[in-house]
């Protein structure tokens, strides 16, 4: 693997949002940053002022800027004194790196989550298509992949896993799951993962592939005793709603648009399912969800995690409780006996490869067996 340079914890992930990139890293000591693409810099800045106060970077740059360039130099400063005036930093150290936009016909993508702070397995995993001697085009990583936002430094199996996979070269899409509303990092989420201005719902083009996140929150009643009042989620899905009737009146910029082959919906609970109480939150809101993406928006797969199995479903099938809008990948499982923390038995997550009309899926372990294996019609 590349080797991890100066005050970078891990390689960079280049995260999708909209239609741009957001390459965040972690660092392990205050620095400024930026991402330069053709003698141009994009700083990691706020109101014209480069941030050095914070544990983890992110610049942000048009898509299709770095599609064309497919290769970027991250560059740092050292912070020795950020005074008011005459502040002192290093020298600059810069490193380079290539990039792989997707442009292959057949597309590779390994989905993880709910790997709840673990790396080792999950890792072992997502790299299917490396040990078939195949590339890797996108990753997902849809939710809970910290075990809770309990700590900042929690965040760093997300930059961890993004990095063993793709060193800093292909992009990587990533939604919240229901663990992540949980603790004192939760409220400043957007602050060390991916967002757009804040929000953990968005649109995202990535090579042929339109996708839409939507996060349903925390997975029990707002009022549930395990959150203290702490938690305001039923507002939260109200808000998407709205958001996902916007989407569909901008359709031709959105899954219209030009270049749109796949349409994906990402989101860490299968919403489509009611689950067993008190799991068993929001029937009207997602049901309206499935009547908005199935009338209107017509996606080809929703990928989803949360119930620590692996599965397909159609619709119509018994897991289709709320008229799911199109075939469901239920995608991850992690082996963790007696829900032990940091024992680490294996891991399976879902390889999905998409060609013209078809989607094969591959659900393998970390010791290499397959555990299930069939093709989707588009
Ligand atoms: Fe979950």
């Amino acid at each position: 693997m590349k080797e991890i340079k100066g005050l970078l914890k891990t390689h960079p992930a280049v995260f999708s949002v909209g239609r741009d990139y957001q390459i965040m890293v972690p660092v392990k000591e205050k620095c400024i940053m930026w991402v330069e693409v053709d003698g141009v810099r994009y700083y990691d800045s706020s109101n014209g002022i480069n941030r050095s106060e914070t544990p983890v970077h992110r610049m942000m740059l048009p898509m299709a800027v770095l599609d064309k360039a497919k290769k970027y130099t991250l560059g740092y400063r050292k912070i020795i004194n950020r005074k008011p005036y005459f502040p002192e930093l290093e020298d600059e150290v810069c490193v380079d790196y290539g990039f792989r936009p997707i442009e292959s016909e057949n597309i590779n993508i390994y989905h993880i989550s709910d790997t709840h702070n673990l790396i080792k397995s999950p890792v072992e995993a997502g790299k299917y298509f490396d040990n078939k001697g195949e590339a890797l085009d996108l990753l997902v990583l849809n939710g809970d992949i910290p075990d809770h936002s309990g700590t900042v430094e929690n965040f760093d199996t997300v930059y961890e896993i993004v990095s063993r996979l793709t060193q800093g070269g292909i992009p990587t899409v990533f939604s919240r799951g229901n663990h992540d509303l949980r603790g004192l990092c939760a409220e400043a989420f957007a602050d060390y993962t991916p967002s757009d201005k804040g929000a953990s719902y968005y649109t995202l083009r990535v090579g042929p592939i339109w996708a839409i996140l939507l996060d349903c929150g925390e997975d029990k009643p707002d009022t549930n005793a395990e959150y203290g009042g702490t938690i305001d989620c039923h507002s939260f899905r109200l808000a998407q709603t709205d958001f996902l009737k916007k989407v569909i009146e901008n359709a031709k910029d959105e899954y219209e648009a030009d270049g749109v082959k796949y349409k994906l919906v990402i989101s860490h609970v299968p919403f489509s399912h009611k689950l067993e109480p008190p799991f068993d939150i929001e029937p009207e809101i997602y049901t309206e969800w499935c009547k908005l993406l199935g009338e209107s928006v017509k996606p080809d797969l929703m990928i989803s995690g949360h119930l620590h199995r692996c599965f397909t479903a159609m619709p119509g099938s018994g897991f289709d409780t709320y008229g799911q809008p199109c075939p469901v990948i239920v995608g991850s499982t992690l082996i963790r006996p007696n829900k032990e923390k940091d024992i680490d038995e294996g891991f399976v997550g879902c390889a999905l490869t998409l060609e013209k009309k078809s989607a094969k899926v591959v659900f393998n372990k970390n010791d290499g067996t397959i555990s299930g294996e069939e093709a989707i019609s588009l």
